[in-house]
């Protein structure tokens, strides 16, 4: 109840799957499914990144899905930046404390911007910065982190199938 978002929710969307591994996946925030169910990436962006991630040879459990932000916004504007600051700096940030993740995989802007930032590193453009693997080594946390589109930018223009398909390679390879 920290912003104002909690006003809007049916449920806050945490995050869940497999703390182990060490691989997140971040997206924006909840749309009208996840608020639902209280589960991360259940609609149809959801079911494409279930295929994105089958067609590396994995499973959705393998990873920790996770949003920047917990609650959805009203009719799934951007969150703005104070609703950033105060959820990433509860949530987000005590997550990847937590994971010391090995491989980050941004979706979208928003994620990118936020965690490119985080971690020292200016995030340009998506069509600059997708597919590019960054490699943050400090005392706290080794970890690489990838851009790609977000599935939801991919369902309203499909030509960006064969990029984000790449994509996904590279996230195979820095997995490993
Ligand atoms: N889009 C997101 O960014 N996150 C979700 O959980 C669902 C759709």
């Amino acid at each position: 109840t920290k912003c104002e978002l909690h006003k809007y929710r049916k449920n806050a969307v945490p995050g869940e799957g497999n703390i182990e591994n060490g691989i997140m996946i971040i997206g924006e925030a909840p749309g009208y499914n996840e608020d639902l169910k209280g589960r991360p990436f259940v609609g149809k962006a959801g079911k494409l990144l279930d295929k994105l991630i089958e067609g590396i040879g994995l499973k959705r459990e393998d990873f920790f899905i996770t949003n920047v932000v917990k609650c959805r916004p009203p009719g799934n504007r951007k969150p703005k930046e104070e609703e950033i600051e105060i959820c990433c700096s509860l949530y987000l940030d005590k997550q990847i404390e937590l994971i010391k993740p090995k491989v980050i995989v941004c979706l979208g802007n928003v994620s990118s911007v936020y965690i490119f930032k985080k971690f020292g590193l200016k995030f340009t453009s998506m069509n600059k910065e997708h597919g590019k693997v960054y490699s943050i080594s400090s005392l706290e946390i080794k970890t690489k982190i990838i851009s790609t589109y977000h599935p939801a930018a991919v369902l309203r223009n499909a030509s960006l199938m064969p990029l984000v398909k790449s994509d996904w390679e590279k996230i195979k390879e820095a997995i490993g």
